[in-house]
């Protein structure tokens, strides 16, 4: 299996080369993406093959369940990077319908490990509880998919590094979309958080 591997990655650097032959030398000299995507671990939602870019063009994040959790360091590492560093002009956070990781954090049963990862969306789904009871089986889910897209937008939108940046005068927006596994479509929240303004009138109660 793994030589299949091997064989697939050097057809795909042949392929890369044949079409454009600076592609990898230009990539050795420096990353410039505008986009820093926060998205799920699932292995059906491949995220520059989503949006259709290449190598180089998006800063990408991924756990279980889209999280950005403000104590988590991996997370923060990652976005400080990309907005002081690489400078990008977008965070996209992107949950996906369906998503386990959600659907186990609402479950009864018990997952080990995970279960503390996931406590995030289980106090989502505890603040929205009356809108999700009124919900059965994958619409509630679904619904708490993009509800926690909704939450981790604040949080991005919250985080010092973000707020830093608005107050000097960068550009950078934060969006919130849910990737629909049944069509291979993004559906946009339509939240996009372009400074504190932004955050209260739009996630005021996320
Ligand atoms: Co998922």
């Amino acid at each position: 299996m793994l030589e299949d591997l091997k064989r697939r990655n050097r057809e795909w650097a042949a392929a890369k080369i044949g079409a454009d032959p600076a592609f990898f030398s230009r990539l050795v000299s420096q990353q410039a993406p505008d986009y820093l995507w926060i998205g799920c671990s699932d292995s059906r939602v491949p995220a520059n093959e989503i949006v259709g870019l290449d190598p180089g063009q998006m800063f990408v994040h991924r756990n279980v369940a889209n999280l950005a959790p403000p104590q988590d360091a991996n997370y923060l590492s990652v976005l400080q990077y990309a907005v002081d560093v690489l400078r990008v002009e977008h965070v996209l956070v992107v949950g996906h319908y369906g998503c386990g990781g959600v659907r186990a954090a609402i479950e009864s049963t018990e997952h080990g490990l995970i279960d503390h990862w996931l406590s995030p969306v289980r106090e989502t789904a505890h603040d929205h509880r009356h809108e999700l009871a009124a919900l059965n089986g994958d619409a509630r889910v679904d619904r708490l998919c993009e509800l926690n897209v909704l939450r981790q937008v604040r949080n991005v939108a919250s985080n010092p590094f973000v707020t830093h940046a608005w107050k000097s005068g960068r550009r950078l927006c934060i969006h919130g979309w849910v990737y629909s596994l049944a069509d291979g479509l993004v559906h946009d929240l339509d939240v996009a958080i372009a400074g504190p303004a932004d955050l209260a009138a739009r996630l005021g109660d996320a």
